[in-house]
């Protein structure tokens, strides 16, 4: 199966954990998109859906789904989105399509995570993927020094600006292996948005699209 099959799997899977006649978190990615799709044809009841992004929020209006900000949701059951790298507990890093402080901020609100993944993104331990890391552009100098006494190795990606105005720094070699501690540790770099380590909130549930068929991972049994 390839890894776009895998990313359909999941996407068509996720549709079981929508709460009907609530409002829907919905992430950023490839694999989403393969989610919104499926969320088109599935004719759910939606009060509507809390997009992560502001490619997210036109995809999901081009298909007919009503987009609402945050600021107007009173609660939000589910959030579904992709990772870059997850483990099996829910650790994940995230921000491979720089929407990772919406995807962090939407993740909060939820109440669970369903995170949406092809076999390759399950890890045991999370770094092989370059860490992004949202800054402020004043602080690029300061953050990327802070970032190389933390073991990293900062990238600044070339040619692209977040939703919000910030740029991204790409952080190889880490080998995260208490990946809720580097967590703050690089949200108290003073200049820093976030970063894409969700450890502290990460997924309550793993969908992982195999060549046999869903693996259905529950972060808190492991
Ligand atoms: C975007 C993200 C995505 O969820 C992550 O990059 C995975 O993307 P894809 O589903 O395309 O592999 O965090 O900021």
């Amino acid at each position: 199966m390839t890894q776009d099959e895998q990313k359909k799997l999941v996407a068509r899977e996720a549709i079981k954990y929508i709460v009907e006649d609530s409002y829907l978190g919905v992430g950023t990615g490839s694999t989403t998109n393969f989610f919104i799709d499926e969320l088109a044809r599935a004719n759910k009841r939606l009060r509507g859906a809390v997009a992560s992004s502001i490619q997210t929020a036109e995809r999901l209006r081009s298909c007919g789904i009503p987009v609402v900000e945050l600021t107007a949701v009173d609660e939000l059951p589910v959030y579904i989105d992709g990772a870059d790298e997850t483990t099996a507990h829910g650790a994940m890093i995230k921000g491979g399509g720089g929407a990772l402080t919406r995807e962090k901020i939407v993740a909060a609100v939820a109440r669970k995570f369903v995170c949406i993944v092809d076999q390759s993104k399950l890890v045991g331990v999370l770094g092989k993927y370059p860490l992004p890391v949202e800054v402020i552009p004043m602080a690029r100098g300061h953050v990327a020094h802070e970032l190389v006494k933390l073991g990293g190795q900062p990238m600044l990606r070339e040619h692209f600006l977040t939703d919000n105005g910030n740029i991204v720094l790409d952080v190889e070699e880490l080998r995260i292996l208490n990946p809720a501690d580097l967590e703050a540790k690089i949200n108290n770099i003073a200049g820093t948005v976030t970063n894409g380590l969700f450890a502290r909130r990460g997924a309550d549930v793993i969908l992982v699209g195999t060549d046999n068929g869903v693996q259905t991972l529950d972060a808190h049994k492991f």
